[in-house]
């Protein structure tokens, strides 16, 4: 008897240092509903969750669990996404439309259940249906675990900068009226911080966001890049930023006076209030590196106003404005990008089981026979149109991929997709109009449980160069190598930084160039990987890696829950 009370007390206590080991686990409601928001002298019906734009921020430790009971109270299908949450073996909360799951229809719900292990810093939620992102996303923050601490030393205060993008309209009909012409989708007319556009902008000084900083404090900026479908530089007046992060991985330390996030990428900054206290502008706008495009170039603001007790009420001086980079500064953006690695050597991948070669870029296609002159009104009478290796990503519309591959449902996909290009040609040349015409496809690109994976990312001039921020769900990535010009394995392999390139979720592949990333194929799924440009996945710019169940019972994925929504 009393061995087997030691033995229940020594079970107890290994399941108690379990659960801690397990972290915490998060409950949140999001209601998703139309909610009046006034911006820009208007009063618009914005979806937002649970009345809040941006929404609410979520803060967890390393290890944590997040429950989130999703309603739809709007009238369009919604689904959310856990931008950059790896979900190991729980793809079914991983969100994005009709790739993971069917979408939550109006009245209905959806509860997503995942753990965060092993990333920390900065990730972000956001709807994965049409544009219903451009008002639905908000911080996911991640803490160490709690008897752990940051790499640095703490911040006295940290605040998360969600940068957004604004319509004078309702978005779902700027990219519905978009679908119907195939001409490119009217551009944004604000850029927003935290949800407002700040000073610059009608109407907007009243709401604008204060960031508060005492002198010689040293703080945490949590920057996201949550615009739709434009890059955008971010910077601030007088002070510097020391990069710490990025994609909720940690940054060997380094200071710059101005950052670029492509849409879908985060980036951890620590400010210090050793200037004149005052009032600061922090500004972000675009950065343009398609040609002959129109882009939204406005700038928005908030103020790093300095709060010095005991005379802590804060002057109202004019803030004082940064330099900007050019729209066009491609320069800034390689010195930036060139600057992220790892705080130490990392495990990258040296030997290669799976290697592709991917195109990603723009087409146009010819107006269909049976297409009226009004619904051609891209160039010459086209319909835009993008493409990962010349197959322009159509979604199932009565099932999901993971679905029906869980369920072995035939049809809804083909596992054909090219590892490289039908044709070789000079990706960043004068490509011929012959290859400007993509071809559709609902295809999927299977791999085995464990494979190492090497993907080459290779812009294209087709209609345009333009950086694409190429985001992959389900996995990080080590970004080896970026290179302009066409991607040339004999001379450009000798390059590959394999000692500390940066892990990251979203690549900003450069304009007219390539990048390389390797990843190990760890976590069985259907995993999107697309332009975050939310324009070019409209237009086809994504492909799905089908990732196998692996042998082990940890190798496999989870099965579905309960309430996973039905088409
Ligand atoms: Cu942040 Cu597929 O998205």
């Amino acid at each position: 008897m009393e061995a087997f009370k030691t033995l229940l007390a020594m079970l107890l206590l290994l399941a108690s240092a379990l659960c801690s080991a397990n972290g915490k686990t998060h409950e949140h409601e999001f209601v998703v509903q139309a909610t009046k928001v006034k911006r820009l002298c208007k009063t618009h019906n914005a979806i937002t969750v649970n009345g809040q734009f941006p929404g609410p921020t979520l803060e967890i430790n390393n290890g944590d669990t997040l429950v989130v009971k999703v309603t739809n109270k709007a009238r369009y299908n919604v689904t959310i996404h856990w931008h950059g949450v790896r979900q190991m073996r729980t793809g079914w909360a991983d969100g994005p439309s009709f790739v993971t799951q069917c979408p939550i229809r109006p009245g209905g719900s959806y509860t997503y259940r995942f753990n965060v292990e092993g990333q920390e810093g900065t990730l972000w939620w956001h709807a994965h249906s049409s544009w219903l992102r451009a008002t639905v996303y908000g911080a996911l923050i991640i803490r160490p675990r709690e008897e752990e601490s940051f790499p640095f030393p703490k911040p006295k205060r940290e605040t998360p900068i969600l940068l957004g993008e604004w319509w004078d309209a309702n978005p779902i009909d700027v990219v519905t009226e978009a679908t119907r012409t195939g001409a490119a989708p009217n551009v944004s007319d604000a850029y927003t911080i935290n949800g407002q556009p700040g000073d610059l902008y009608k109407c907007s000084a009243k709401g604008s966001v204060i960031v508060p900083i005492a002198s010689g404090e040293t703080n945490l900026l949590r920057v996201i890049n949550a615009a739709l479908n434009q890059p955008l530089f971010f910077t601030i007046a007088n002070h510097k930023f020391t990069v710490v992060g990025a994609d909720a991985s940690y940054l060997k330390p380094f200071t710059t006076k101005v950052i670029l996030l492509g849409p879908g990428q985060t980036t951890d900054v620590l400010i210090t209030g050793d200037q004149p206290p005052s009032r600061y502008y922090l500004a972000a706008r675009a950065y343009q590196s398609a040609q002959n495009a129109g882009f939204d170039n406005t700038t928005t603001t908030a103020i790093l106003e300095y709060r010095n007790p005991p005379h802590s009420s804060p002057s109202k001086v004019k803030p004082l404005m940064p330099l900007l980079p050019a729209y066009n500064d491609t320069n800034i953006v390689t010195a930036f990008t060139k600057s992220l690695r790892s705080p130490k050597k990392v495990e990258v991948p040296t030997e290669v089981d799976e290697s592709l070669f991917l195109t990603v870029g723009l087409g146009l296609n010819k107006c269909p026979p049976s297409f009226r002159a009004r619904r051609c009104q891209g160039p010459n009478g086209t319909r835009f149109a993008a493409s990962v290796n010349n197959v322009s990503f159509t979604l199932p519309n009565n099932i999901s991929i993971l679905q029906a591959q869980y369920l072995g449902i035939p049809g809804v996909f083909t596992t054909d997709f090219p590892a490289r290009p039908p044709v070789k040609f000079d990706y960043t040349g004068n490509v011929s109009r012959s290859l400007w015409q993509p071809v559709p496809g609902t295809k999927a690109y299977k791999m085995k449980f464990g494979s190492r994976v090497q993907v080459v990312l290779q812009d294209t001039s087709i209609v345009t160069p333009e950086n694409h921020p190429i985001h992959l769900h389900g996995y990080d990535f080590y970004i080896v190598a970026e290179g302009f010009g066409n991607f040339d394995a004999k001379k450009d392999t000798s390059k590959f930084n394999l000692v500390d390139p940066p892990l990251r979720n979203t690549v900003a592949v450069p304009v007219n160039g390539w990048a390389v990333i390797r990843f190990v194929a760890d976590n069985p799924g259907a995993w999107l990987m697309h332009c975050h440009l939310d324009v070019h996945i409209t237009w086809g710019l994504a492909t799905v890696f089908l990732v196998e169940n692996g042998v082990g019972k940890l190798q496999s994925i989870e099965p579905p829950p309960a309430d996973l929504p039905l088409c």
